[in-house]
């Protein structure tokens, strides 16, 4: 087998089975479709059951679609009944709260928590668990480049993000010995539904642009590349890391 050969085989997926959430849209759906693309069977879990079953309709049998709230224990739990043993997590399932903190209501400040930090940590711990029995898998969090730097109006999804960074190291730690590699991508902005307020105010969207050094936004295929690296074996020796994807936007 040639070197190039050898390398592109870390990216032939066939035969594993891969878990994404939030797969019904933006960054979740790009990244499930590149990974079915590669040859995996991929869960495609999502709480938009409609979207989810569009999405899923494109490639019968390899996307399969599982209706879940991140939100909800009970629902994670049978999301991950549903989905048995699998060999790669994608755990990208998040909300965006765009909210002046002095208006900050109690509800919105539980939800975003719930989804982004306690759901998704309860997600990797049951997923991570069976996966360490097996002493193999890859899990792979969304995080944002907003662990890095501030941004108005996003104090709590801020904290969500960073405090994924942070889990992943720890988890990376307890599981690193098991066989179980857990790392995080963070996102810079990226063209989804996620940031209708940045698509639909011009003067905002102009502000964001000049701030990247790439001098363009993220592609949902940009986010994609590096969540399906991550899982690769081509990152084998990488664990606990998280990789800013935001064409340079924290660097100043
Ligand atoms: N777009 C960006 O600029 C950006 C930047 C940094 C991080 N991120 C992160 O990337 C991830 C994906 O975001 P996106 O930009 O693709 O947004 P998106 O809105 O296009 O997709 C998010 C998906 O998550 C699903 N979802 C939301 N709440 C859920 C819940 N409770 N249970 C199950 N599914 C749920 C939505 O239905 C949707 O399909 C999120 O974690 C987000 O925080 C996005």
């Amino acid at each position: 087998m040639t070197a190039s050969h050898a390398f592109s085989s870390l990216f032939d997926f066939t035969g594993r089975t891969v878990c994404v959430t939030g797969a019904a849209s933006g960054i979740g759906q790009a990244t499930a479709r590149l990974f079915a693309d590669l040859g995996a069977t991929v869960f495609a879990a999502d709480k938009d059951e409609g979207a989810l079953a569009a999405f899923a309709a494109q490639r019968p049998g390899v996307l399969r679609p599982i209706v879940f709230d991140q939100g909800a224990l009970e629902s994670i739990e049978a999301l991950d009944e549903a989905i048995g043993e699998v060999d790669i997590l994608i755990n990208n399932a998040g909300v965006l709260l765009y909210e002046p903190l002095s208006d900050l209501k109690w509800t919105d400040l539980t939800r975003v928590i719930s989804v982004n930090l306690a759901g998704s940590i309860a997600l990797s711990r049951l997923v991570g668990r069976k996966m360490s029995a097996r002493k193999r898998g890859a899990i792979v969090h969304t995080g944002s480049q907003l662990a890095y730097n501030g941004a108005e109006f996003r104090s709590v999804y801020a904290a969500t993000k960073a405090g994924i960074s942070q889990f992943v190291k720890t988890a990376a730690l307890e599981w690193g010995p098991l066989g179980v590699r857990v790392n995080c991508v963070a996102p810079g902005r990226t063209l989804t539904p996620l940031n209708q307020h940045l698509l639909q105010d011009p003067a905002h969207y102009a502000e964001s642009l000049k701030r990247i050094p790439l001098g363009r936004f993220g592609q949902t295929e940009d986010m994609a590349h590096a969540f399906v690296f991550m899982a690769s074996d081509a990152a084998s020796y990488i664990t606990g890391h998280t990789l800013v994807v935001d064409g340079g936007w924290i660097l100043p």
